[in-house]
């Protein structure tokens, strides 16, 4: 069975990672039809927008999406990512984002004391509603009046079907269920997602659940990771969340995710945590792991269990071993990395 991927190298560090993760596959010998998409900031530059009209028809036509990463100084951010990122996450109905956040061997953490065995996470992130529902608007610009209103969307079913998936997760993991929100001074979507929650949690008598607010949460995934298996979280929380996740597993080069619609046939989209990185961009010392990584759940995704784990384990081997990138103490460059990995599954 051949898998049909689409290819979105990006912007910025995006090609020079994307150019690993696709060897790496490659190396396992599927059969696997790659379609690159220029899609980007450059493109944006000839086009004046950040992907075709008919961009979503031709991701839907593909298995899965791998992408590296969007955002050049060039354009404004919230150009390019509402006319890339934002916009496939919605229109797709991506609606979770899965961000595993594992401590791997090899890999220096920052938190004094800690190893690989205090650092297993999975976060669930809302992906298409939420704090970056993209409602709301700007009146009277330019004048000293000017006026600003962002809304937070949280529907009953987006936020039900993201819990659940958390549930199910964490039941087949270490049966702990975290969910972060901030329902004591924000008081209506968060605690209708806190009243779905534990209404769900009847659901899974096997899965501990516990309602944590945010703040308290940042504090304790830095005081005592070990206590936190998966976490569910609203799009805005879920964001900052894994950004201090990533920090904890040795850095944002290490970090991977996948945007999901679990139950449909909509092809997944697979992408390192980290952003284009303009300031080492074509310098090749961009960590392709991240990127790897994702390549790992892609293949989850694509039903390649076996594939997923070999290359897993290479991944794994390499972060032991090394050679490492600078973010990890080392001196090798994106492509001897990627070499390595690549030797590994030989
Ligand atoms: C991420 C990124 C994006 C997000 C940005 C680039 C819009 O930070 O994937 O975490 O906030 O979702
Ligand atoms: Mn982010």
């Amino acid at each position: 069975m051949t898998h049909r991927v689409a290819l979105l190298p990006g912007d910025g560090v995006g090609p020079e990672v994307i150019t690993e993760a696709r060897r790496a596959v490659d190396a396992l010998g599927l059969s696997v039809e790659w379609t690159e998409l220029p899609w980007g900031s450059a493109y944006w530059h000839e086009h004046g927008r950040m992907m075709p009209p008919d961009a979503l028809e031709t991701l839907e036509a593909h298995d899965a999406i791998l992408m590296g990463a969007i955002g050049d100084p060039s354009v404004p951010d919230h150009v390019s990512l509402w006319g890339l990122v934002l916009e496939i996450r919605q229109r797709l109905d991506l609606w979770a984002n899965v961000r595993p956040a594992r401590l791997l061997d090899g890999v220096p953490c920052p938190l004094a004391g800690r190893t690989a065995a205090d650092v297993d996470m999975l976060f669930v992130r809302e992906n298409t509603e939420g704090e970056y529902s993209g409602i709301g608007g700007r009146a009277h610009r330019g004048l000293g009046g000017e006026v600003a209103i962002e809304s937070s969307v949280f529907t009953h079913e987006g936020v039900e079907r993201v819990i659940r998936y958390a549930f199910e997760l964490a039941a087949d993991r270490r049966g702990i269920l975290t969910s972060a929100t901030k329902s004591n001074a924000s008081r209506f979507g968060y605690v209708l997602w806190d009243e779905i929650a534990a209404g769900l949690a009847a659901e899974f008598p096997n899965v501990r659940y516990e309602r944590v607010l945010v703040d308290a949460l940042a504090a304790r995934l830095v005081r005592d990771p070990a206590g936190l298996d998966v976490v569910v979280a609203s799009n805005l929380f879920g964001d900052i969340l894994t950004d201090l996740a990533a920090a904890v597993q040795g850095g944002m080069g290490m970090a991977a995710s996948a945007n999901l619609a679990p139950g449909s046939d909509r092809p997944g989209l697979f992408e390192p945590v980290h952003g284009s990185a303009p300031d080492i961009a074509g310098r090749g010392v961009a960590n392709p792991a991240g990127a790897v990584w994702s390549a790992v759940l892609m293949l989850e995704h694509l039903g390649e269990e076996d594939a997923a784990g070999a290359l897993m384990s290479a991944l794994e081997h390499v972060c032991r071993e090394g050679p490492r990138t600078r973010d990890l103490g080392g001196d090798a460059g994106t492509s001897e990395v990627g070499g390595a990995i690549v030797a590994r599954l030989g």
